[in-house]
């Protein structure tokens, strides 16, 4: 495989270079009271690399993804960012990471603009020029300008979604986490989300995980994938290797046939 990874992270804003970081799954269970959604779980995401978790609904993604920013503890095994306890305060304050919710989470009352200085002026990070400075950069990244002074309903889906990857882009991360940045939009659209995030990765060499059921996206844009089902990793592999296993699981993850023989369908008929 050709090697994309790389091991210093560029900051968007001040082009200094800190270590990309890694993050490691060990053995990672979780349990909801007798739901057992994740069992042992194992697998490293390497430094600078994009790496995709895929997997059918409810099959512990999203679960997982909230391991990795300490908003859920294990019930067994390990989640470490850069060989730090995931959900240590200390971790929060020395890696920088941003997640980028699925529904984007803006705040409807605040224009774009503002979205994205809340969380500067919250930590105090510059005065109102130096967040001026950034949050137009970011938005400038995004190819946003131009809706700076627009309320988030006044956008499309496609463009909320940007707004939301600005927002994050702010927080200067070392690690950035996606849950299904590209749910909800045509095509299209997709693509220019994956695009986005590639792009991202390739600029700034932001370790990246996304969590998405965007076949497309694993295979253009991913280093590596991960494919849960049942709380189980079936696949870890290359976008290569996924193109190619003939794993019946796999295969029938990626090319899901529509029985048409299913009640449910004979139900829309009548
Ligand atoms: N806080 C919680 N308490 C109890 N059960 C939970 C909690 N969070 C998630 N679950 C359960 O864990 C399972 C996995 O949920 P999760 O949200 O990780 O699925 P997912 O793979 O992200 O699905 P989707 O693709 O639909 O987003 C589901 O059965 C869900 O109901
Ligand atoms: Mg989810």
């Amino acid at each position: 495989m050709a090697d994309s990874r790389c091991s210093a992270t560029r900051n968007p804003f001040t082009h200094t270079e800190t270590p990309a970081v890694s993050v490691a799954i060990e053995d990672l269970s979780k349990s909801f009271g007798k739901l057992e959604v994740l069992k042992h779980v194992s697998f490293h995401v390497e430094p600078g690399e994009i790496f995709v978790l895929m997997g059918p609904s409810g099959s512990g993604k999203s679960v997982l993804l909230k391991h990795i920013v300490g908003l859920e503890l294990p019930s067994g095994g390990r989640v470490t960012v850069d060989g730090r306890d995931a959900a240590a305060e200390e971790t929060r304050e020395q890696i920088r990471l941003a997640l980028v919710f699925q529904a984007g989470a803006l705040f409807n009352s605040m224009t774009v603009y503002d979205n994205l200085a809340l969380y500067l002026r919250e930590h105090r990070v510059a005065d109102e020029a130096g967040i001026r400075e950034k949050v137009m950069r970011a938005l400038q990244i995004l190819s946003l300008e131009a809706a700076a002074e627009k309320y988030p309903s006044e956008l499309s889906g496609g463009m909320k979604k940007r707004v939301a990857i600005a927002r994050a882009l702010v927080m200067e991360p070392q690690l950035m986490l996606y849950d299904e940045p590209t749910s909800e939009l045509d095509p299209v659209m997709a693509a220019t989300i994956s695009e986005i995030i590639a792009t991202l990765k390739d600029q700034y060499h932001v370790t990246t995980i996304v969590v998405s059921h965007d076949r497309d996206l694993a295979l253009n844009i991913a280093d590596r994938v991960g494919i849960l089902m049942g709380g189980q990793l079936v696949f870890l592999g290359t976008r290569d290797e996924l193109r190619a296993s003939a794993d019946p699981r796999v295969v029938d993850f990626l090319n899901p046939k529509i029985d048409l023989a299913n009640p449910r369908f004979k139900q829309l008929e009548t």
